[in-house]
């Protein structure tokens, strides 16, 4: 595991953004897994700007979400496949018949997750995966639990992980309880990964992940398993490392 220690989140947005675009520039027709959340927001508008300056193209890459929230639909605005189209996909070259975020409005639940992972096998397997971090240590939304989740599934949110997506909400009872999540064995078989992290609130979960006990308590401390991993923090979410 290699962690970065950036000066701020501009400098851990750019650091993120390079390594995207050495990725996609090695192999053009990557399949990247992506997330949604505050902190991928400048790794998404960094990897715009690079395709703007023409020094990067998205037209054979393929792309998984981590999760979506249950019961929310595409065209909703607080829905994850709304995020990436308007954060990232909506910029950019990328063809979006080759964009998949979880629907969350699958009528047969079982059998789309199913599906889902399927698909991302099918493909060959995710080449490099952006993760942020929940301030009680998720990744996708594998909350704390007594095991880590192989595969996607449906997962009930935590009241610290709804009172923390509710700043994205008007009123508190709008915040969906449920979420589709790719599974912490979806995550780990993804041959690279990188981890990213801004503000004190996530120093603690970031102390977890690097140094803490191997546990799904804090389900992002199996990253000390896998065989390439960076984290990247700013210096207020590493605070506890440095
Ligand atoms: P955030 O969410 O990027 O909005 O802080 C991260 C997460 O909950 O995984």
């Amino acid at each position: 595991m290699e962690v970065i220690i950036c000066k701020d989140y501009a400098e851990l947005s750019k650091k993120a953004a390079e390594i995207f675009t050495e990725q996609i520039n090695n192999k053009p027709d990557s399949i990247l897994g992506l997330a949604t959340g505050s902190t991928p927001e400048g790794l998404y508008e960094n990897l715009i700007q690079t395709y703007k300056a023409g020094k990067l193209t998205f037209k054979d890459i393929t792309s998984f979400n981590l999760d979506e929230y249950y019961g929310l639909s595409g065209d909703d605005d607080q829905s994850y496949r709304y995020f990436m189209d308007q954060k990232l996909f909506n910029h950019v070259d990328i063809n979006k018949d080759k964009t998949f975020v979880p629907d969350g409005l699958a009528k047969d639940i079982n059998a789309f997750m199913d599906d889902y992972e399927k698909m991302i096998a099918d493909k060959g397997g995710i080449d490099l995966q952006i993760l942020g971090i929940g301030i009680n240590g998720h990744i996708g939304f594998n909350e704390p639990s007594d095991s880590f989740s192989k595969k996607t599934s449906l997962v009930d949110l935590t009241p610290s992980t709804i009172e923390a997506n509710s700043r994205f909400f008007d009123k508190y009872e709008d915040v969906p309880k449920k979420a589709i999540s790719m599974g912490i064995g979806t995550i780990m078989r993804s041959r690279k990964i990188i981890l990213m992290a801004s503000g004190e609130n996530k120093q603690d979960a970031i102390y977890g992940a690097v140094k803490g006990p191997i546990s799904p308590k804090l389900s992002a401390s199996v990253l000390q398993l896998h065989p390439d991993v960076t984290i990247i923090v700013d210096e207020a979410a590493g605070k506890k490392l440095l």
